[in-house]
């Protein structure tokens, strides 16, 4: 098709692309090409002479000049762009606008509906996600003793395995059987960043090991890295193999308590306990861990209108007591919200003078 188009020396080629974009007189449908010396940028309709001169003020070697161009194949940047002629108007607004990438799976929250459309928007996350080569829509709550989330695979690769890299490690996730959220990156780095040289550091609930091998990478430390999950655990042993770590990470297959109690009373100088809505049931367990001498829990639980702050940071501090520790919560850190009232927390707790002996 003839297009009107301003012929521009190269030099002066990008300082005028942004002003047609300003201007709205640059037709994206079409490419800009190169002749010789000049650039060749199309225009979406033939402008008058005195927009010209305008142009020619901050531009003086340019010219209106027709071309044969062809129609350039446009990459759709946003979802409702990709399904305003699929999903009826009234449902577009509730297009999803967020969505957890892990490695190149996306897990996007449908609402209900959505779902006949559920393939559509699939594909459409395919297109505007060139990194992303599965989509999956979330079935259901995390939930059970290993705190999955039943999945349903909407496009892409059927394919649950995949590698997340986060602060410069890789991580293998199964985003079918082990639990791992993108969202809780900057905690995992915030901890990584406290670990000092030589501690004995015990991850109670470690799923598939980023606090665990975040720490190792930046540390000459031992983790003890302990999950039920035997997914997870198989999920860290093939991390392990891909990153090279400054200490130590031992995976245990297994339950922390008994894992704690056999192995490793008064060992640890760390201890890391992400199960926020269970955690307190293992407080007993984290305080036969620590060292005697001094050692730190980052305790990670939910807060919401039932269960406020206060009334928990009470809760721990006299249970801690009751185990006969001094302990003091140095820090407490809102993690993320993961629920309109609702909210992870992390109270950084130093301890001191527990028992090592069982209290379970
Ligand atoms: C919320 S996930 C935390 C995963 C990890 N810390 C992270 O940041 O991604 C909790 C993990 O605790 C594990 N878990 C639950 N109960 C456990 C127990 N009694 N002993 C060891 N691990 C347990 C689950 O299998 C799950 O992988």
């Amino acid at each position: 098709m003839k297009k009107v188009c301003i012929r521009v020396e190269r030099s002066f080629g990008e300082q005028l692309r942004l002003l047609l974009l300003d201007l709205e007189l640059l037709d994206s449908d079409y490419p800009i090409t190169l002749e010789g010396q000049h650039l060749i940028l199309p225009l979406r309709f033939r402008i008058e002479d005195s927009v010209l001169s305008k142009l020619q003020h901050q531009t003086t070697s340019l010219t209106l000049v027709e071309k044969e161009l062809a129609l350039q194949k446009h990459r759709p940047t946003n979802l409702t762009e990709i399904l305003q002629d699929i999903v009826p108007a009234d449902v577009l607004p509730k297009i999803p606008h967020s969505l957890d990438i892990i490695g190149d799976i996306a897990i996007v929250e449908l609402d209900e509906e959505l779902t006949p459309f559920a393939q559509e928007i699939g594909k459409g996350l395919l297109l505007v996600h060139r990194n992303v080569a599965a989509v999956y829509s979330k079935a259901g709550i995390i939930s059970g003793p290993h705190r999955v989330r039943a999945l349903s695979h909407i496009a892409g690769e059927v394919r649950t395995k995949t590698v997340h890299v986060e602060y410069g490690i890789r991580i293998v996730v199964d985003v079918a059987d082990t639990y791992f959220s993108p969202r809780l990156s900057t905690e995992h780095n915030r901890v990584s960043e406290l670990v000092q040289s030589s501690e004995k550091i015990l991850d109670m609930f470690t799923g598939v090991g980023p606090f665990a091998l975040l720490a190792a990478k930046r540390q000459p430390v031992t983790v003890f890295a302990i999950d039920i999950n035997e997914h997870a655990i198989r999920c860290l042993n093939k991390s392990l193999e891909l990153n090279k770590l400054a200490g130590e990470v031992i995976p245990i297959l297994g339950d922390c308590r008994p894992v704690v109690q056999e192995k490793l009373c008064g060992k640890a100088d760390r201890i890391i306990m992400n199960l926020p809505h269970d955690s307190i049931m293992f407080l007993d367990t984290a305080a036969i861990a620590a060292k005697p001498t001094g050692a730190v829990i980052h305790f990670y639980t939910i807060t919401s209108e039932e269960n406020p702050l206060e009334k928990q940071r009470n809760e721990v501090l006299a249970l801690l007591s009751s185990y006969g520790a001094v302990s003091n919560i140095v820090n407490t850190r809102q993690v993320r919200q993961t629920a309109p009232y609702e909210s992870q927390v992390v109270f950084d707790i130093q301890v001191e003078g527990t028992e090592t002996t069982s209290v379970i």
